[in-house]
């Protein structure tokens, strides 16, 4: 689908619940969960991205998605879309070792695992409720079950693990994982500003570890990653303040409860629920719905204008 600004918009996030087990200090707003998309919605939704509008890629997000009991299922439903031929999902990974397998089985191809730090204390202090080692062993799993592609989400933090990043390199290395750093965004707390990791700094330090770091030309396809092997390693950074990619964004986002958000930063929502509820027949609905998704995707904006809209809950639009 092209929108307004001529971006070739072929990615949709999908978040398919707003509950998490973790509280983590940068991503904290509490709200009652809502009355969320079924996994049959959800298919219908795709359907419609995918054989009308030209979607090729999903990425289910939450909140936690393994928090779904459904979860296999909505990827059935997601994987029945002949036209996606990505379908991606971005876990905490508590619950990863023991989903795993059925995942892959219903054709989950990647995950990506939020890990920020590799200490453990530190990480349940970062996470409230969150065990290491239970993470660790979800990335195990996923590749043992055969994901082929499995990535750590790594949110820099000022004062919290940017003494860690060689060591979160190596550990990419020894299990088999692609690495993440991402620039924090002030999502719904300006005081958080202060936690804000340069990440020129960052790329400094490994290669004053690994030395001189060879870039990987980006795939068309490209995400907002800049793309580095070190040490063998597949290393992206994602600067959505210092290096913002917005003339290439290729996503629309639906929240758990069946909402459009055009730009994880700013911009409207338009509902798809009502229409997915509603009386008319499929064809009709899709029709409706591929409209919907039009004018999502004309709302986005050419740039993201940071907070102008208030608080942006992460655990809403799953990033
Ligand atoms: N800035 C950057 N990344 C964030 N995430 C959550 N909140 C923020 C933020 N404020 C990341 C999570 C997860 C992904 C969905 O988004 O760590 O990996």
């Amino acid at each position: 689908m092209i929108d307004r600004f001529h971006r070739n918009v072929t990615y949709l996030r999908v978040s398919v619940t707003d509950r998490c087990q973790m509280s983590c200090s940068y991503c904290t707003l509490q709200e009652e969960p809502r009355e969320v998309l079924s996994a049959r919605e959800i298919g219908e939704l795709i359907r419609v991205a995918g054989g009308r509008l030209g979607f090729r890629k999903i990425r289910l997000t939450g909140g936690e998605p393994l928090l779904r009991p459904d979860l296999v299922q909505v990827v059935e439903e997601v994987v029945a879309t002949r036209e996606i031929v990505e379908v991606a999902m971005t876990t905490n990974g508590l619950l990863l070792a023991e989903k795993a397998e059925a995942l892959a089985r219903a054709g989950l191809r990647t995950v990506n695992v939020s890990l920020d730090t590799l200490d453990p204390a530190r990480f349940r202090e970062l996470t409230k409720a969150g065990s290491l080692e239970a993470v660790v062993e979800g990335l195990r799993a996923a590749k043992r079950a055969g994901i082929p592609r499995r990535k750590l989400n790594v949110v820099l933090l000022g004062g919290v693990n940017e003494e860690e990043v060689a060591d979160i390199v190596r550990f990419g290395g020894e299990e088999e994982v692609e690495v993440r750093f991402i620039e924090h965004m002030p999502m719904d707390d300006s005081r958080l500003t202060s936690w804000r990791v340069d990440p020129d700094m960052v790329r400094a330090k490994l290669r004053d570890e690994f030395g001189e770091l060879q870039p990987i030309a980006t795939e068309k396809s490209g995400g907002p990653a800049e793309l580095w092997l070190i040490d063998g390693v597949r290393v992206g950074f994602i600067r959505a303040i210092s290096g913002p990619f917005c003339d290439r964004c290729n996503r629309l986002r639906v929240t758990s409860e069946g909402k459009i958000r055009s730009c994880l930063l700013s911009g409207g929502e338009v509902d798809l629920a009502g229409v997915l509820r509603g009386g008319a027949s499929e064809e009709e609905r899709a029709v409706e719905l591929a409209a919907l998704f039009q004018i999502a995707a004309d709302a986005k904006p050419p740039v993201y204008e940071l907070m102008r809209d208030g608080a942006v809950p992460m655990r809403q639009v799953g990033g």
